[in-house]
């Protein structure tokens, strides 16, 4: 009798600790999820025709990932494809892994037909949609999938838990095979050919040819709230979205939440994403999810098709036949919509801002042109090859080592550390007239050297050289908040005051307004080599880009992990 007291008193204790400590549990045990991503060539049928793409695990958009805040996740990519490639963890941080983020020839060398590379990094504080793609050539119009990231175990989103979500990737697609597409233009220095069409989650949708019987459809039941998650995947084109019937709230962007707000239209630049909740509150029917060009650049071709996917009651009441409504887009041109959509971004609750400033840079962001070699005939404006650049310096990817581990084998020559703080001229960089002496930037591969904690405060202005467009830049390793956007020249004496120091929007990719300016701030507290670029793949191309080269901080946690043993050689 006493005997089985005690036992039963020691089970109980026994019970008691276990639900204890199962409740603590959660918080405290993160992932560790291993992927393997075979990059190979695959046949896919799109626009009546047959064609070998390249893609990740046969599947086109590539796998799905998805994570808690907080996992790690080792990705072992195996190249079975002809072309070297790298894969770009887009807007995950990084801490102290700059070795995972991807971008060839600047964290790593490629990965080489046949061989492999495990990117290992860990999630740190970070929530929402983001995305993985190549970042070799122009791989990433095939090569890409979404990055989920939900809240820890336990912990939830800072919005009534959606009944359902789906990723919605807009992608481009070439009825050519795309490297073919930018080596044609980067031989001839002419622009390379526009695509053949847009695509939600890998499919162009009903109003392209051969293509409706394979359109993307979003089931909903009639009153629930849905998430949908946006991610803008194509490679030269921005894009105006929108739903039929329906208005979208806004609760994120680029792994951070937003004040919500609703929206008739959304507009992305390449590289962005945007989370909305979508309530199926119209009647019981079928709605098309449309999507087309933004295009900022005046007189520039571009891919002027719309993609469609169909938002589909699910109430087992729909004839067959019932044809999807389309929504109205904004016209092509329309800056006022997307200034108007893009400026509605704010934090949810005031934000910390890290002051003072102690890194002021003020950086032109635009095209250029270059003149043709002797003996050449070159396919650009009058005969010249095109070209982009940011404080005049376009940029030039070193060919036989990578920036990084350069930096950390102190190899010289492969990069130089004088990235002008400054453009080299002060001129009226949005007037109608622009010198041509100005048109001209010098090729090179220039860092900008940032010591650990500095304060950054980057103006990206943006210039009407051949012609003003928005352009989508893109800080790897870092998110930023943007505290001003706007047209003409930045004016410190003037433009100051508009700076948002309270709730400004955090993202890892702004647009830098048509003719216009944004202005970003962020705090150097990951070292290593990171690329900052415009995100339209055909201005990386030209040069738009840069890095900066974050120095360690004191101690090993403000240093760079050593690089991993199966970093691919250069
Ligand atoms: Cu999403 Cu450097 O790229």
């Amino acid at each position: 009798m006493e005997a089985s007291m005690t036992s039963s008193a020691t089970r109980s204790f026994f019970f008691v600790f276990i639900v204890f400590s199962l409740a603590l549990l959660p918080s405290s045990i993160a992932e560790v999820q291993h992927h393997d991503f075979v990059v190979q060539e695959t046949p896919v049928k799109r626009l009546c025709k047959s064609h070998k793409i390249i893609t990740v695990n046969g599947q086109f958009p590539g796998p799905a990932i998805e994570v808690r805040d907080g996992d790690t996740l080792a990705v072992r990519v195996v190249n079975r494809a002809r072309y070297n490639v790298t894969i770009h963890w887009h807007g995950i941080r990084q801490m102290r892994t700059a070795w995972a983020d991807g971008p060839e020839f600047v964290t790593q060398c490629p990965i080489r037909p046949g061989e492999s590379y495990t990117y290992r990094f860990t999630i740190q504080g970070q929530e929402g949609t983001l995305w993985w793609h190549a970042h070799s050539s122009w791989l990433r119009a095939t090569v890409y999938g979404a990055l989920i990231i939900r809240p820890k175990d336990g912990n939830s989103y800072p919005f009534a838990q959606p009944k359902r979500e789906y990723p919605v990737l807009l992608g481009e697609w070439w009825n050519k095979n795309p490297i073919d597409v930018v080596r044609q233009a980067t031989r001839t220095g002419g622009a390379p050919n526009v695509s053949d069409a847009f695509t939600v989650n890998g499919q162009p949708g009903d109003l392209y040819k051969c293509s409706s019987t394979s359109t993307t459809k979003l089931p909903v039941k009639p009153n629930e709230t849905i998430l949908l998650r946006f991610v803008n995947a194509a490679l030269n084109n921005e894009l105006f979205i929108s739903i039929a019937g329906h208005t979208m709230t806004v609760v994120g962007a680029d792994a951070s939440y937003t004040k919500s707000f609703t929206t008739s239209v959304l507009m992305l630049g390449p590289g962005q994403t945007t989370d909305v909740l979508l309530t199926a509150n119209q009647p019981p029917s079928r709605y098309y999810i449309a999507a087309h060009a933004y295009a900022s650049a005046q007189g520039a071709p571009f891919d002027n098709t719309t993609t469609t996917a169909v938002l589909e009651y699910d109430c087992g009441c729909l004839p067959g036949s019932a044809k999807p409504s389309l929504p109205t887009l904004p016209a092509f041109n329309d800056t006022a919509t997307a200034t108007s959509f893009v400026t509605k971004f704010r934090s949810p609750a005031p934000v910390k801002l890290s002051s003072p400033v102690t890194e002021q840079l003020f950086l032109t962001v635009g095209l250029g042109l270059l003149p043709c070699p002797r003996g050449k005939t070159c396919g650009g404006p009058n005969g010249t090859r095109f070209s982009a650049s940011m404080n005049n310096a376009s940029f030039v990817l070193p060919s036989t080592y990578s920036i990084l581990q350069a930096h950390q084998n102190s190899v010289s020559g492969v990069f130089t550390v004088d990235f002008p703080s400054n453009p080299p001229v002060t001129f009226d960089y949005t007037g109608a007239n622009i010198s041509r002496a100005l048109w001209q930037p010098t090729r090179a591969t220039k860092v900008h050297r940032l010591k650990y904690g500095a304060v950054v405060e980057l103006v990206l202005q943006g210039t009407n050289i051949f012609t003003g467009e928005n352009h989508p830049i893109h800080l790897h390793g870092y998110d930023f908040y943007v505290l001003a956007q706007g047209f003409g020249n930045f004016n410190p004496a003037t433009d100051r005051a508009k700076f948002n120091l309270v709730d400004p929007p955090q993202r890892n990719t702004v647009g830098v307004p048509v003719k216009g300016w944004a202005v970003i701030r962020f705090v150097a507290d990951n070292p290593g080599v990171w690329l900052m670029h415009c995100h339209l793949d055909v201005h990386i191309t030209w040069g738009l880009a840069m890095a900066f080269l974050v120095e360690n901080g004191v101690g090993e946690l403000e240093s760079l992990e050593p690089p991993p043993a199966d970093l691919p050689a250069c």
